[in-house]
């Protein structure tokens, strides 16, 4: 047996270290490093639009790092409040 780990790279942020204590969220720390990437490296100004935003801490987060990289692309959030089946008939 053996496991394959893949190293990643966890981009460190006191703003998002406090964040994450007062917005419910599911955000995966490791995610900085890409959201800070395509934040510094957006191609044009035409709108995001980030796909399940749950309870805003992913928008919240990608909204400080489009003010960090002083990006003024407007930034679409939706969610379908649908948990993975969670209060359907599927359980
Ligand atoms: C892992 S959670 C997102 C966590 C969130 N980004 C955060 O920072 O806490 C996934 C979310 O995607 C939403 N979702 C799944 N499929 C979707 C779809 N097709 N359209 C919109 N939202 C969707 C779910 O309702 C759920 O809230």
């Amino acid at each position: 047996m053996f496991e394959i780990t893949h190293s990643r790279i966890m981009l460190k942020d006191e703003f998002v270290d406090w964040l994450v204590l007062g917005n419910a969220g599911m955000f995966d720390k490791t995610h900085l490093y890409c959201i800070d990437y395509a934040m510094r490296n957006l191609p044009s100004d035409s709108p995001i639009i980030e796909i399940g935003s749950f309870c805003g801490l992913s928008t919240n987060i990608l909204l400080y790092y489009k003010m960090v990289h002083e990006r003024d692309n407007k930034l679409i959030t939706c969610d379908k409040w649908m948990f993975e089946g969670a209060g359907s008939n599927e359980f």
